[in-house]
């Protein structure tokens, strides 16, 4: 009797003894997110430009970093334009659709019609089928030739912004464009949403 117990110490004590010896790696040990301190850092969007590490639903870890930067980039660059254009509209409009003025902003794609939108649509189309070099999904985006591709740089500077700019300047730039891009975001969809609610034009 005396024996077996001596002997389930000594097991117990085996099997407790390395234990103390394992480094455990807890989620509170590892690397938090810089905006979300109860969240563990995405690791991909470490050091990217306009990464504040937030990612909540885990997009980084199942998508590819740089198609979710493109994404991100392009869809600020046309809300900036879509913020300006939508309160535009409301006081100017191209002369050949000068007999088409709509207050609120939301009708003018139908007030214009399918044709006109459908331009739009095929040129944009068109546009993003020849800056991939015909690799527009997903998966493919970014391999073989457009591997080095910078995500949202296609070379695009007829005013010479970037030209004879250190990296740390044009750095700059890009942040900048990014929380714009951000901002604009927001600001369309409020747009939008108000005109929806309210029924009536902007201004
Ligand atoms: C995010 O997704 C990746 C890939 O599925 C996974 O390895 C990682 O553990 C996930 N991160 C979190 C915080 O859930």
């Amino acid at each position: 009797m005396m024996k077996l117990a001596l002997l389930s110490l000594v097991s117990s004590a085996a099997a407790f003894a390395p234990v103390s010896n394992v480094k455990t790696t807890t989620a509170l040990s590892a690397e938090m997110s810089k905006s979300m301190p109860f969240l563990v850092q995405p690791p991909a969007t470490v050091g990217l430009i306009g990464s504040s590490e937030f990612d909540p639903l885990n997009f980084s870890g199942n998508f590819d970093i740089k198609w979710l930067q493109e994404s991100e980039i392009k869809h600020g660059r046309v809300a900036m334009l879509a913020a300006a254009g939508f309160i535009a509209s409301q006081f100017v409009n191209f002369p050949m659709y000068a007999d088409m003025h709509v207050d609120d902003s939301n009708m003018a794609p139908s007030v214009v019609g399918v044709s006109a939108m459908l331009q739009i649509v095929c040129a944009a189309g068109v546009e993003e089928w020849r800056t991939n070099k015909g690799k527009v999904t997903m998966v493919d985006m970014f391999t073989g030739e457009n591997a080095n591709r910078t995500p949202g740089d296609f070379g695009f500077d007829p005013m010479g912004m970037c030209k004879g700019k250190s990296e740390a300047e044009v750095n700059s730039m890009k942040l900048k464009e990014i929380k714009n891009g951000r901002l604009a975001m927001l600001a369309i969809g409020g747009m939008i949403h108000h005109n929806f609610v309210t029924g009536e034009a902007l201004f």
